[in-house]
């Protein structure tokens, strides 16, 4: 029985159990078949949760491109490793093979070391979903430079907060960006971002839409004329199992993004291996995943681990909206697409523009649905089921984090059976536990409680750019001895997991992880702001939008409520980007805390949720007072 591939239930039995009672003789067999090592390692798997330290395949000697990539150019040269289909509908899509794919990113990589770039070196990469962003963090990883994709919908402010945080010495953009009917100008953010970045030396410009932007001499140069220059040949790095592959920046509850550290051996072998058991992969396949390569979703669902399978993974720059909202679909039909991989959020807005935009449409090609990001609702789960897979194709709920690297909690289509809203059982080799408050593990059935993951898994990132104490603090202090995810989970009668959501301060907003403290920072910088708290409430297509209480400076002053509720998103959309931006904003007076200052969000919370019946303990309030006027004034 091969473990690689699984494909049906009791065959997921029996590949769990070993992965639970062998974890290190599970993974050593999977690494072993499926992946091209300079060396083996030397031990699978040494770990220590409290301090803590994890190592996968420690001793093997690897480059990931050449998984990706040259292993495939044997076989699979001609095939379309990257499908671009840009956002211009009538702009013609680009079918970039595996042979292309390794000319283009050896001429990157090339290029990347004429500027200086050497292994260890943070790499800011600041662009559009355009095939030179693959091509750009495939480029770093040939030569051992450790990519930061920061989403190219981050303000020039969280951009370079993130660069400055890791200290990178390149930054890798473009002119613009399309986004619809839209235009952004990306490098107009970024010369912002710099002027409070010294450590970048030089900027790469990519050209997409053509318009004229500053280049300052010295630090700035277009890409294309350096890459036309290249050789289409680089040798890999050769690299050691952990060192760092990538950084990519996450929001916690409190204080600046996290900057999440991935190594090589373990995320490469963990991002392939549920990639193929996932979504059932076939060799000639089209694979789509609607998510950007800014966050963690595409950097292992569009370009790692489809990549690794030499499989055809379709990238696309535009919105859901453009032209219209038919655009998924006719992209579905155009390119045959056999496995899509979307958000919740992405299916309620579609959902809610009616069915001709989807009966329009051949489908018939389509395999497997996903679904990822946050919690799918009932009524999405059912329209995405009924209307776009047919009753005929599984949805895989796939649950998730930027810190585990890849899918943990998931079903396998055609094996496991689906349950709405449930992302059923754990992935191989994943040991899930739902804990209560004082740190007991909950062992039944029937439970819910706080979800965690006993054992090490091969991509879980490895700590905190730059800081470890906080990794510690942040997923290995709440509870003994485990990985702490932040989410409460319940477990039903058969054992299948339902995620709940996030049980700290982080909001996830149309599939965005958003921190309060960057937000509250953000308003806290208006001249009439004195104070703010933030909290989620429930949204239709959204999931959460956000709720802002403010209090202004000067109370006696009459300020026009709508201009100050429009200036404090204008700010929010400058210092952390328009994902941000808040759907209600209540002035008031105070805000409830604890005596010891401490903001107390869940009364808030529930008042923004309308949920005022039982507002909890509010005995140690040191301003009972303010939650009457609160609520009698909620909009
Ligand atoms: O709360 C969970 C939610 O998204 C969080 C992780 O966000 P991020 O690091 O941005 O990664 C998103 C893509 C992997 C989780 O802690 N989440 C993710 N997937 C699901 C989910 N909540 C419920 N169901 C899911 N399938």
């Amino acid at each position: 029985m091969s473990n690689y591939h699984i494909k049906h239930l009791e065959e997921y039995y029996q590949v769990y159990r070993k992965s639970v009672n062998a974890p290190e003789q599970f993974w050593e067999e999977i690494a072993e078949e499926h992946f091209l090592w300079y060396k083996k390692w030397d031990k699978v798997l040494d770990w220590d949760f409290t301090t803590p330290e994890v190592r996968w395949f420690e001793g093997a000697k690897l480059n990931i491109t050449v998984n990706c990539i040259d292993r495939h150019l044997t076989t699979n040269a001609s095939k379309t490793a990257i499908l671009f289909e840009p956002n211009a509908p009538d702009e013609a899509a680009q079918h970039i093979t595996y042979q292309q794919l390794h000319d283009r990113v050896c001429q990157f990589a090339n290029v990347l070391k004429a500027k200086g770039i050497t292994k260890g070196d943070r790499v800011c990469i600041y662009l559009p979903m355009i095939p030179e962003l693959a091509i750009a963090t495939l480029a770093c990883a040939r030569i051992g430079a450790i990519h930061s994709v920061v989403f190219a919908g981050f303000s020039a402010t969280a951009l370079a907060t993130r660069i400055n945080d890791s200290d990178c010495k390149m930054v890798i953009t473009s002119d613009g960006s399309y986004r619809g009917a839209k235009t952004i100008d990306l490098k107009g953010i970024v010369d912002d971002a710099l002027e409070e970045c010294p450590c970048v030396s030089t900027v790469l410009v990519a050209q997409r839409i053509h318009s004229n932007v500053d280049m300052k001499s010295g630090r700035d140069e277009w890409l294309q004329p350096l890459l036309d220059a290249a050789a289409t040949v680089c040798v890999p790095e050769v690299m050691d199992a952990e060192d760092p592959l990538f950084i990519l920046y996450t929001s916690g509850s409190t204080g600046m993004p996290k900057g999440m550290v991935h190594t090589t051996a373990g995320y490469m072998v963990y991002a392939a291996y549920t990639f193929k058991n996932v979504f059932q992969y076939k060799q000639n396949d089209v694979y789509w995943c609607t998510a950007d390569i800014g966050w963690i979703t595409g950097h292992s669902y569009i370009v790692y681990g489809p990549l690794a399978n030499g499989a055809t993974t379709l990238m696309f720059e535009g919105v859901p909206s453009y032209p219209d909202f038919g655009r998924f679909w006719s992209i579905v039909e155009k390119h045959k697409v056999n496995q899509f991989y979307t958000a919740p959020t992405a299916i309620r807005a579609l959902a809610k523009e009616g069915l001709e935009l989807v009966e329009k449409y051949d489908l018939s090609s389509l395999k497997v649905l996903g679904s990822v990001g946050e919690p799918i609702n009932e009524e999405a789960w059912h329209w995405y089921n009924d209307n776009i897979g047919k009753k005929q194709s599984p949805i895989v709920d796939t649950w998730w984090q930027t810190e585990t690297g890849g899918i943990m909690i998931t079903p396998i289509p055609f094996a496991t059976p689906t349950k709405p809203t449930y992302a059923t059982l754990p992935f191989p080799g994943v040991q899930p536990a739902l804990m209560d408050e004082a740190g007991k593990e909950l062992k039944d059935n029937q439970v819910s409680g706080r979800l965690c993951i006993k054992f090490p898994w091969p991509s879980m990132a490895r700590t905190i750019w730059g800081n470890h104490q906080r990794y510690k603090e942040t997923y290995f202090s709440a509870f003994e001895n485990t990985y702490f995810t932040g989410d409460g989970a319940l477990r039903d009668e058969v054992g299948y997991y339902r995620i709940t959501g996030r049980v700290d301060d982080v909001i996830i907003v149309s599939g965005h992880n958003l921190g309060t403290a960057p937000i509250e920072d953000a308003i806290n910088e208006h001249p009439a702001v004195a104070e703010s708290a933030i909290v989620g409430f429930p949204h239709d297509i959204k999931g959460n939008a956000l709720y802002g209480y403010v209090i202004l400076k000067d109370v006696g002053e009459s300020r026009n409520h709508d201009n100050l509720r429009k200036e404090i998103n204008q700010i929010i959309t400058e210092h952390v980007g328009p994902i941000a931006k808040l759907d209600k904003i209540q002035f008031t007076n105070g805000l409830p805390k604890t005596r010891s200052g401490k903001i107390m969000r869940r009364i808030l919370r529930k008042i923004a949720c309308n949920e005022t019946r039982n507002l909890g303990d509010t005995s140690t309030l040191l301003n009972p007072e303010v939650v009457q006027s609160i609520m009698d004034n909620v909009l």
